[in-house]
């Protein structure tokens, strides 16, 4: 073979991981729950030096020049679809954005469709928001691009809770043994869910705080005591340490973190709640209920928040908000997983510890 050849025969082969054993493939983002702690440890320190980018006068590097990232949203947001579309132009990527209003979807065709057109366009990454539970995983089972989960349903919104690490890792230096109460929709939230594995995996302690109508009955079975059940079945899974609260007061004492969900108007239609006004008196974070958390406690909120119900605008603006701080850190990770995802860092094969 000739020299020319026989690079072009290297470039096309797939990388091999570090032990010789098996070919790295592009690792689709679906949840955290695959995810090891060396893995998040990855992305979180990728995502310190994207955030030193940011704070370049000249935010542009060559990172990922020549991949093309398609971002297709069948539902609206503003943070995700925003930032996935920042981050990629960064990177120096064509960043193409697809929404379900304006395309093909609004003439009847289907996801698989949509997807496999966009992929005859080549795209290396498609990062895909969807309001049915599993629609991603369901792209990536026939996909060769990379397939980044939005958020799907009331399922999974991986990059949220790794951008909700990112910033509670730099305040605290460690996600380790800090108390993180996380209070509202439990039923219905995605971010509570995928914060769920990742936190868990991180070493901190949680606790879950809802009315009981917002909590899903399938949590009860694994959360709440730490009590050996089911012969130790329940210990021995991954949120056995996570606790469940109904009391919003008893939950924030010497809390470290306090993360708010979007309480979702809906809910109240389809029954979970009288009124917005009781959930709001009940569990809405508001100062006075802040100041049984420890001092400096942070708080966090995934937005779009609803001020005046699950959090009081005085809590939301004040000192101990990173909201926005949130928002930025999610531009770095989603530089870091896009890096990740196209340099093989984060590949099948590489799924240590
Ligand atoms: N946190 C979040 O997913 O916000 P958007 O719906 O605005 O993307």
């Amino acid at each position: 073979m000739t020299t020319t050849g026989r690079r072009r025969a290297e470039r096309q082969a797939p990388p091999i991981a570090a032990n010789g054993a098996q070919p790295i493939a592009p690792r689709h983002i679906l949840d955290l729950d695959d995810f090891s702690r060396a893995e998040i440890e990855l992305v979180l320190q990728n995502t310190d030096v994207m955030r030193e980018v940011l704070r370049r006068d000249i935010k542009k590097v060559p990172t990922l020049r020549g991949k093309t990232v398609i971002t297709l949203f069948y539902e609206a947001s503003t943070r995700t679809r925003v930032s996935f579309e920042q981050a990629g132009k960064i990177l120096s990527a064509d960043v193409i954005n697809v929404s379900g209003g304006g395309s093909s979807v609004e003439k009847g065709e289907s996801l698989y469709n949509t997807a496999l057109t966009l992929q005859a366009m080549n795209a290396d990454i498609i990062v895909v928001r969807h309001p049915h539970s599993g629609a991603p995983h369901f792209l990536s089972r026939f996909l060769n691009s990379t397939v980044i989960n939005a958020g799907d349903g009331m399922h999974a919104h991986p990059t949220q809770a790794l951008l909700d690490m990112f910033t509670i890792k730099s305040h605290f230096g460690d996600i380790a043994g800090l108390k993180v109460v996380i209070v509202g929709d439990l039923l219905y939230s995605r971010v509570a869910r995928s914060n769920l594995w990742g936190l868990t995996r991180m070493g901190a302690d949680i606790t879950l705080c809802a009315p009981p109508t917002l909590i899903p009955a399938d949590f009860l079975g694994f959360l709440g005591d730490g009590a050996e059940r089911n012969g130790g079945a329940v210990s021995a899974h991954p949120f056995s340490g996570v606790r469940i609260e109904t009391n919003v007061e008893r939950a924030l004492a010497d809390a470290d973190v306090v993360m708010a969900l979007r309480l979702q108007k809906e809910r109240q239609q389809a029954g979970h709640l009288p009124t917005l006004r009781e959930y709001s008196r009940l569990y809405g974070i508001t100062p006075r209920r802040m100041a049984l958390a420890k001092p400096g406690a942070l708080v966090m909120h995934p937005g779009p928040m609803n001020e005046g119900i699950e959090i009081d605008p005085e809590v939301a603006h004040g000192a101990q908000a990173v909201i926005e701080e949130q928002v930025t850190n999610g531009v770095a990770v989603r530089m870091a997983l896009l890096y990740a995802s196209v340099s093989g860092q984060l590949a099948v094969g590489r799924q240590d510890s």
